[in-house]
């Protein structure tokens, strides 16, 4: 007799799918990629002096990327904006960056992110960064990828390999390494950064905070439920929660075919409202606290038309008027994008295993665009 044996059951560890391994994996993969980095009131990142930048001369710097690392670019950019506001940066889709006429020249720091290194868009767009003779910095996951080999400077997500179409621990190492980056690219301008202190320990915290966070499976499962028979979900969210809202409602819209918009909350009254009907799903997203009750009357609007609403926000938050809610730990403002990323990846996953779908292969999708 022999013991039966599985190999793909043996890989995915214990859990049904690998997407869900994955999700778990977050606190030990954003641990492997904190290794080393993290000082008192700076980060370590040696790999910048290698690109020989010549820092009072840059004039502006671009985050280049696509799909979920094109949402990690827009969530990087704008913290980089908080600390540097007077060095002009961007946050591009690398597709639109190719035929756009940005300007590069020497003076220009072009980031990339990707997981797996080999997307066409993002490669060629590195390929005329380097053409201009731009400083090329990538942040990747796959080791010795194109990207990794052709950038100046390559600093490297530890997620491991990732093998569900749809990006999770990819995307949390990537925001946990690119506050790194921003951080240690600010700190080469000598710009000094508020609560510094409290942001590297928040980020020593944060394998810690993801675990309590992945207690919240239940709850979000039941929320999933609200998606059965649903075609339609939205996202809102201001400030750096319109990011997490985005990646939210491309992770929905991946594996579980609901058509999933995200908007900054702000907006919804300049046309999505019209969308908004008795049991419209509504995700919202109020991390934020100076920009908190801004986003709350915008949920209310869409509880006047009927909309089911889950709220995810700080712990502080009055939300007695909501029934169904969701605290992140308490935690600086600027990092509530890590936990709110694992949150709405699970909320997508159950709404999949709900729908029947095929979670780590969702139909058109590939884990690489090696074509343009
Ligand atoms: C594909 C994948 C996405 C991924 C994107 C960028 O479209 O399906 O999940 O975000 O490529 O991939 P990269 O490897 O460059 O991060």
């Amino acid at each position: 007799s022999h013991v039966p044996y599985d190999l793909q059951a043996a890989q995915k560890g214990g859990y049904d799918t690998f997407m869900e391994k994955e999700i778990h994996e977050q606190p030990y993969v954003i641990k492997e990629t904190l290794r080393g980095r993290l000082g008192v009131s700076d980060v370590v990142l040696p790999e910048l002096d290698l690109a020989k930048i010549d820092w009072k001369m840059i004039e502006r710097v671009y985050f280049i990327a696509c799909g979920t690392a094109y949402n990690a670019s827009m969530y990087a950019q704008d913290l980089f904006r908080t600390w540097m506001p007077k060095m002009p940066s961007f946050a591009l889709a690398a597709s639109e960056f190719r035929y756009g006429d940005y300007y590069v020249d020497e003076n220009t720091i072009c980031i990339f992110v990707s997981q797996s290194g080999e997307t066409a868009d993002t490669l060629a767009a590195l390929n005329l960064a380097k053409e201009q003779r731009a400083h090329t910095i990538s942040v990747v996951n796959v080791l010795d990828s194109s990207l990794a080999r052709k950038s100046e400077v390559t600093l490297y997500t530890c997620a491991g390999p990732e093998i569900a179409v749809a990006s999770t621990k990819a995307y949390t190492t990537q925001l946990v390494l690119l506050v790194c980056l921003v951080l240690g690219l600010v700190q080469h301008w000598k710009e000094t950064i508020p609560q510094i202190q409290e942001i590297v320990k928040d980020l020593d915290r944060m394998p810690e905070i993801i675990e309590t966070i992945l207690k919240e499976d239940s709850t979000l499962q039941e929320y999933a439920q609200l998606l059965k028979d649903k075609h339609d979900a939205y996202f809102i969210g201001r400030r750096l929660d319109y990011y997490s809202v985005a990646e939210g409602a491309l992770k929905l819209k991946e594996i579980s075919y609901v058509h999933a918009d995200a908007y900054m909350a702000g907006e919804l009254k300049h046309g999505p409202i019209a969308l908004i009907e008795p049991g419209t799903v509504v995700v919202a997203l109020a991390t934020q606290e100076e920009v908190a009750a801004k986003t709350i009357s915008n949920i209310e609007e869409t509880m006047a038309r009927g909309a089911t609403v889950i709220l995810i926000t700080f712990q502080n938050q009055d939300t007695s008027k909501f029934d169904r809610v969701i605290r992140i730990p308490s935690i600086h403002p600027l990092l509530t994008a890590i936990p709110a990323a694992v949150l709405l990846q699970m909320f997508a996953y159950h709404a999949a295993c709900i729908k029947g779908c095929d979670v780590d292969k969702p139909r058109n999708l590939a884990k690489s665009v090696t074509v343009e």
